[in-house]
C-alpha cells in the first residue's frame, strides 16, 4: 500500500484490488490501525474479528447521526468540502443509537416477519427462472447484469411497490450514494433526487394503502406509535438501498469464487444440501459489505491493544474480521464445508441485518437455480476483472461468464 498521509496508510486505488491483504497486514499490527479514508478523513479500522465483534455491540460506539458531520470535520485531514446528504435520507435506524434506533427497529419488525419474507420465496424463484431463460439464450453474459443485480433489485422493488420503469434513474442515484467517492455537487444531487422520489411515493402509499410490505411499513403500529412522513422516507431510503447494494455482491462474488476453486464447485454439485453452508461460507470469504458503516466514539475506548481516543472516526472491517485465522483457521481458503456460522457479514448486535433471511434466501435461490441449469465458466482472466471502488461495499463491476445447459 503506497501512499502515506501524516504518516497513516492511505486506502487508495490498489486497496479495491485486494484489501485482504491490507487488512492482514494491519491485523498483525493491532487490533485497530489509523488510517486515511479516500475524502481525506483520519479513522480507526478495526481488523481483528474478536474485537470488531465487542466493537459491533458496544455502545460507546455511537451511530448517531446528529454529532456526526462535526465528528468527520474533526477528523479530516484532505481538502475540499465534506458533502451534505440530504437530512430526510440520513435519519434512518441505522444511523441511530437506542432509544431512537429500539423504537424504529421495532416498528419496522412488524412489517418485515419471516412470513412476509418466507411468502416471497416462490416469486424469487420466478425471478430467478426468467432470468436464467433469458441469460441462457444469450449464452455469453455478464452475469452482474444478468441474474445478481436484476433478481435483488426486482424483490426490493416489489416489495416497496417502486415502479419498473424507474427503477434505472434509481440505480444511478444509488450507486452514486453507496460508492460515496463522487463529487461533493454530484452526491447532493443524486440524494435530493432520491429523496423527492421517495417523498412522491410514500404520499402515494398513504393515500393508496395495499397488501404489499410498504403499505404495511406506512400502517405498522406499535401502541399508537406510528412512523411519520419523514421517517418513512428515510426507512424507504435505506431498505432500498440495502436491498439492492448487498445481495448483488453475495451472488457475484460467490458465483466467481465457486468458479475459481473447481473443488468446491465439484462439492457443492455433487451434494446440494451444502448450499446453505456455501452462501455462509462465501459471506464470510469475500462479504459483500466490506466495512460496516461509519460508527464513533463518544468516550476514550480500550480495543484489544489500542486506545481509541474520544471523538474519533471507527470502521470495523467486516472482511478484516471475516479473514481472521485467530477465529477462521486457513482463513484466506474457500472451504464450503467450514462452521462460517459466526461471521460478521450481516454485522453484529442491535444493527445486525434485518434483511440477512431475505438475502440468504436469494443468495440460495440465485446460485443454486444457476448450477442446476448451466454449466459455466470465466470468459475472463481474474486479473482482468475489476471491483467496484468504495470503502463500503465489495463487489465485482463485471462477471463476464459462457454459459452450457446441463442435460
Ligand atoms: C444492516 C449487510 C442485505 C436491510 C446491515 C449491516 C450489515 C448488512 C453489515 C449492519 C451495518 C452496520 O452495523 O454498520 C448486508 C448484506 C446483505 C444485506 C451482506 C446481503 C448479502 C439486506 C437486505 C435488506 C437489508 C436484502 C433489506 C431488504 C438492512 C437494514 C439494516 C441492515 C434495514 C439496518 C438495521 C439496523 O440499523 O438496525 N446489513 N445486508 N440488508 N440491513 Fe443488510
Amino acid at each position: 500500500m503506497g501512499e502515506k498521509i501524516a504518516g497513516l496508510d492511505v486506502l487508495g486505488e490498489d486497496y479495491f484490488a485486494d484489501p485482504h491483504s491490507f487488512h492482514a497486514r494491519l491485523r498483525e499490527r493491532a487490533a485497530a490501525s489509523e488510517i486515511v479514508l479516500p475524502r481525506g478523513t483520519r479513522a480507526w479500522l478495526v481488523t481483528r474479528y474478536e474485537e470488531a465483534r465487542s466493537a459491533l455491540a458496544d455502545p460507546r460506539f455511537s451511530k448517531h447521526w446528529e454529532r456526526f458531520p462535526e465528528v468527520m470535520e474533526r477528523n479530516r485531514i484532505g481538502g475540499g468540502d465534506a458533502p451534505k446528504f440530504d437530512e430526510s435520507l440520513v435519519q434512518h435506524m441505522l444511523n441511530m443509537d437506542p432509544p431512537h434506533h429500539t423504537r424504529l427497529r421495532k416498528l419496522v419488525t412488524k412489517a418485515f416477519t419471516a412470513r412476509r419474507v418466507e411468502q416471497l420465496r416462490p416469486r424469487i424463484q420466478e425471478i430467478t427462472d426468467r432470468l436464467l431463460d433469458e441469460a441462457g439464450e444469450k449464452g455469453d453474459v455478464d452475469l452482474v447484469d444478468a441474474l445478481a443485480f436484476p433478481l435483488p433489485i426486482t424483490v426490493i422493488c416489489e416489495m416497496l411497490d417502486v415502479p419498473m420503469d424507474e427503477r434505472d434513474e434509481f440505480r444511478v442515484w444509488s450507486n452514486v450514494l453507496v460508492a460515496g467517492n463522487g463529487e461533493p455537487e454530484q452526491l447532493q444531487q443524486a440524494g435530493a433526487q432520491m429523496a423527492g422520489y421517495l417523498a412522491k411515493l410514500v404520499e402515494h402509499k398513504r393515500a393508496n394503502p395495499g397488501d404489499d410490505f410498504f403499505s404495511a411499513l406506512v400502517q405498522a403500529d406499535d401502541e399508537g406509535d406510528r412512523l411519520d412522513p419523514m421517517e418513512l422516507i428515510a426507512m424507504a431510503f435505506l431498505l432500498l438501498v440495502a436491498g439492492h447494494e448487498t445481495t448483488v455482491n453475495l451472488i457475484a462474488n460467490g458465483v466467481y469464487h465457486l468458479l475459481r476453486d473447481p473443488e468446491q464447485l465439484a462439492k457443492l454439485r455433487a451434494d446440494r444440501s451444502l448450499l446453505p453452508g456455501a452462501v455462509e461460507e462465501v459471506l464470510r470469504f469475500e462479504s459483500p459489505v466490506n466495512q460496516a458503516t461509519f460508527r464513533y466514539t463518544n468516550e476514550d475506548v480500550e480495543l484489544g491493544d489500542v486506545v481509541i481516543p474520544k471523538d474519533s472516526v471507527v470502521v470495523v472491517s467486516l472482511s478484516g474480521g471475516n479473514r481472521d485465522g485467530a477465529r477462521f483457521p486457513d482463513p484466506d481458503r474457500l472451504d464450503i464445508t467450514r462452521q462460517a456460522a459466526g461471521h460478521l457479514a450481516f454485522g453484529h448486535g442491535i444493527h445486525y441485518c434485518l434483511g440477512a433471511p431475505l438475502a440468504r434466501m436469494e443468495g440460495e435461490i440465485a446460485i443454486g437455480s444457476l448450477l442446476e441449469r448451466f454449466d459455466l465458466a470465466l470468459t475472463a482472466e481474474p486479473e482482468e476483472l475489476r471491483w467496484r471502488e468504495g470503502t463500503l461495499i465489495r463487489g465485482l463491476q463485471s462477471l463476464p461468464v459462457s454459459l452450457t445447459p446441463r442435460g
